[in-house]
């Protein structure tokens, strides 16, 4: 028997919603403390690059008949490149910001985005890998999506080689034009609803963020294929997380459908 097996027990029950007779602690919200940034502020000395308006992007496919019915996981991409501005359009689908709500009810401040998050809370941020995007040159930015725009992070050697590697062997990945990373930070939703709560909260969001890239991608022609088998410290690393408060949980590589 794994030494850890009260921990697997009771992991399930983060799985279920409010338990009776389980006293929950109260959250950092209910106490006063402030109300966590919604979005990591973009250092001042880091390149931006704006990005065209999603709205821009050539559709291919505008029924979402047909995008639900196609979905499907792709692992082959061909060796196109995508171009900016369908990688600002699947940016927006994701995570992009609509707008910012006082929420008065909560005494708070939110952002509504494309998909939505329990509480409004949006724990995430968005990494991009580019490896073949026109106009854009090899590295990993950062989406600010309040600006809706990206922020140079990095430009490691063989990034993707190392994607590849972080993903487990999973070669698809490093190959692909663009591969997406959403970290999460923890705490803006803990802030909220406290834990264990709030574990459940972050996964139940982090799911909309897929479908969307998913349905996304049908309409403009494009395959991803989301992934949940990586290497936590690899990835971290790579990323430039501290992998305490923030660290990578969710990915996804997006590419042209080989014929
Ligand atoms: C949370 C999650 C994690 C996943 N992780 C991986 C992965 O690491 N590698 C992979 O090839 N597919 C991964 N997938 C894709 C599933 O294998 C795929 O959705 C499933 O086989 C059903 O196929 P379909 O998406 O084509 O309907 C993941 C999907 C989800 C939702």
């Amino acid at each position: 028997m794994p030494e850890n097996i009260d921990l697997l027990n009771n992991s399930i029950d983060y799985l279920r919603g409010y338990l009776d007779g389980f006293v929950y602690p109260r959250s950092d919200q209910t106490k006063g403390i402030r109300v966590p940034d919604f979005e990591k502020p973009a250092p001042t000395g880091k390149k931006r690059i704006s990005l065209p308006e999603p709205s821009t992007v050539r559709i291919a496919n505008n029924d979402i008949f047909t995008c639900i019915n196609k979905r499907r996981s792709h692992r082959v991409f061909s060796d196109s490149e995508i171009t900016v501005e369908e990688l600002s359009f699947l940016l927006w689908a994701t995570q992009g910001v609509k707008s910012h709500a006082d929420d008065m009810r909560h005494q708070h401040h939110a952002v509504r985005r494309t998909v939505p998050s329990a509480g409004s809370r949006h724990p995430f941020e968005t990494y991009v890998a580019i490896n073949h995007v026109a106009g854009l040159e090899k590295g990993i930015y950062r989406y600010l999506a309040s600006k809706h725009c990206l922020v140079s992070e990095s430009n490691p050697d063989d990034l993707s080689d190392k994607i590849s590697a972080g993903a487990l062997g999973q070669c698809f990945c490093g190959a692909a034009p663009v591969f997406f990373l959403w970290s999460v930070i923890p705490y803006r939703t803990i802030w909220r609803y406290g834990l264990p709560m709030s574990i459940k909260a972050i996964t139940l969001d982090a799911g909309h963020i897929g479908q969307n890239l998913h349905l996304a991608c049908e309409a403009l022609d494009l395959g991803t294929c989301m992934i949940g088998a990586y290497s936590q410290s690899a990835m971290d690393e790579l990323f430039g997380l501290d992998g305490k408060d923030e660290f990578a949980f969710y990915m996804a590589p997006v590419g042209r459908i080989k014929a």
